[in-house]
C-alpha cells in the first residue's frame, strides 16, 4: 500500500519538478564576487572576502574586541562603491550614542545606519527595506521574536532568530554578521547551537588584559578554516598584524634561563612565540604546576616525562609555564621548547638566543617530528633564528645536554 502511493508521487513528480539540475562545470564561481571587509586579516580568514547572503557568526568572550571589529567592518564604507557601500549596524546590546562613541575613536568614513532593536522580525522588515550592503547584529542573544515564549539569549529564541535572518540574508543576496557571547561556564545558548544556521563561524580570541587577538575560522562553507587572522588591540581599534612573530618577540629578554623561543603553527601560519618556565622549591606536599596558554594535563606529562627520562630532579620544586602574548597554543611542537624552558629554568643555563625548538616529545622520552617543519625553519630564519627540532637530539635528554651546555 505505502509502495503504491510514494510510486504515485514520483510519477506527479516527473512532470512537474521544479528544482534545478546543473552541470557542474558550467557553474562559474569568481572570486572577484568577494567584498572586501577592510580588513584584510578578516578577509584571509573568510576565505578572501564575502560572498553574498553569507551569513557570519563572531564568537567569543565579552569585552574581546568583537563589536570593535564589526563597527571597523561597518565603517570601513567597502562593498559596491556604486551603492555606496552603506552598512546596517543592529544595536541589541548598546545604544547608538554608546555605538557612536566607539565609531569616534575608529574614525572612519563609511556610511553606517544604527538602528536600536532586539525585535528580529523588526529588523528584518528593516534590512529588507534598507537593503544595506552589509548588516551586522550586536548580538544575536539579545534578539526575540514575539512568536515564542522564551526569553531572550534562550535556545529557542537564539535559533529561531538567527535562523529567520540567515533567511533574510539568503533571500535577499546580503552579507550578516553576527556578534554571539560565549561564557567561560559555556553559554547554553551559545555559538554551538547556531553552528548549523550560519555559514561561517569565526571565533575570536586572545587574553583581555593583553593586546593580541586572533581570529579564526571553526565552520566555513565559503573558505578554508585553517587560517589565522592576528589584531592588536590598540587606543584606536583593532590593527592588523602582518608580522605577530615580531610582535611577540618584542619584549623578549634575551639570554635569560627559563626562556625558550619556538615556531609553532597557527592554521597555516607560523608563529615565533616566547614559552616561560619558571622552577623554584616549593613548600608544598603537591607541588604547583601552573599553566598558562597551554593545556596543564600536557605540561604535567611533561614533567614526568622530564623526571623519569631525563633525570630532572622536579619532584619537590613548583613549575609554572607561561606562553608570553596571552595566546593560546594546541601545536605539539611546543613540548620540546617547554621541556627545555623547565630544564633551563632548574639548571640555571640559557640557551642559545638565536635558537626557536619545536618538536613534539612522547611519553619515552623521545622528540618526535612536526608537520610542516620547512614552513617552520623559514619563517624562523625570516627573524634570525635557527630551528632545532627532532633532527638535533633524538631524547629530550640529548636535545637538554645540546642547547644547555
Ligand atoms: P568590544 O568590541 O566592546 O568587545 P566585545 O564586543 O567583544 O564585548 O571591546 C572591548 C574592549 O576593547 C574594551 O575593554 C575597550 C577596548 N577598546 C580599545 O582598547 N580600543 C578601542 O579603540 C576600542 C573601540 C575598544
Ligand atoms: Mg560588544
Amino acid at each position: 500500500m505505502v509502495e503504491t502511493v510514494e510510486s504515485r508521487r514520483v510519477e506527479e513528480y516527473k512532470s512537474r519538478s521544479s528544482g534545478k539540475v546543473y552541470k557542474l562545470q558550467d557553474i562559474k564561481v569568481s572570486e572577484g564576487e568577494r567584498v572586501r571587509t577592510g580588513e584584510k586579516e578578516l578577509d584571509s580568514v573568510l576565505g578572501g572576502g564575502l560572498v553574498g547572503g553569507m551569513v557570519v557568526l563572531v564568537a567569543g568572550e565579552p569585552g574581546i574586541g568583537k563589536s570593535t571589529l564589526l563597527l571597523q567592518v561597518a565603517l570601513s564604507g567597502q562593498g559596491t562603491p556604486a551603492k555606496g557601500g552603506q552598512a546596517l549596524y543592529v544595536c541589541g546590546e548598546e545604544s547608538a550614542s554608546q555605538v557612536s562613541l566607539r565609531a569616534k575613536r575608529i574614525g572612519g568614513k563609511g556610511e553606517v545606519l544604527l538602528f536600536e532593536s532586539t525585535n528580529v522580525d523588526e529588523i528584518v522588515a528593516k534590512i529588507e527595506e534598507v537593503k544595506p550592503e552589509i548588516v551586522v547584529v550586536d548580538s544575536v542573544q539579545t534578539l526575540t521574536t514575539e512568536d515564542l515564549t522564551g526569553t531572550a539569549g534562550s535556545v529557542g529564541q537564539v535559533k529561531e532568530c538567527a535562523q529567520r535572518l540567515a533567511h533574510s540574508a539568503k533571500k535577499l543576496n546580503i552579507p550578516i554578521f553576527m556578534v554571539g557571547h560565549v561564557t567561560k561556564e559555556g553559554n547554553i545558548a551559545g555559538p554551538r547551537v547556531l553552528e548549523h544556521v550560519v555559514d561561517t563561524v569565526l571565533w575570536f580570541e586572545g587574553e583581555r588584559s593583553q593586546s593580541l587577538r586572533l581570529i579564526r575560522a571553526i565552520k566555513n562553507r565559503f573558505g578554508p578554516t585553517d587560517e589565522v587572522g592576528v589584531f592588536e588591540m590598540t587606543d584606536t581599534g583593532l590593527k592588523g598584524v602582518a608580522n605577530p612573530s615580531q610582535l611577540l618577540l618584542a619584549e623578549r629578554v634575551k639570554n635569560v634561563p627559563g626562556s625558550v623561543v619556538s615556531v609553532v603553527l597557527e592554521g597555516r601560519r607560523p608563529l615565533l612565540v616566547e614559552i616561560q618556565a619558571l622552577v623554584c622549591p616549593s613548600k608544598l606536599a603537591i607541588p604547583r604546576r601552573v599553566a598558562t596558554g597551554i593545556d596543564l594535563t600536557r605540561l604535567q606529562m611533561l614533567v614526568a616525562v622530564l623526571t623519569k627520562r631525563a633525570g630532572l630532579h622536579l619532584e619537590e620544586a613548583d613549575i609554572y609555564v607561561n606562553v608570553t602574548g596571552g595566546i593560546r597554543l594546541a601545536d605539539r611542537g611546543v613540548d620540546l621548547p617547554i621541556c627545555l624552558a623547565i630544564a633551563s629554568s632548574l639548571l640555571n643555563r640559557n640557551l642559545p638566543s638565536d635558537v626557536a625548538a619545536v618538536g613534539e616529545v612522547g611519553l619515552l622520552g623521545e622528540v618526535r617530528k612536526v608537520g610542516q617543519l620547512e614552513k617552520r625553519v623559514k619563517d624562523a630564519k625570516r627573524l634570525g633564528y635557527r630551528v632545532a627540532s627532532a633532527e638535533s637530539g633524538k631524547s629530550v635528554e640529548m636535545a637538554i645536554k645540546k642547547l644547555l651546555e
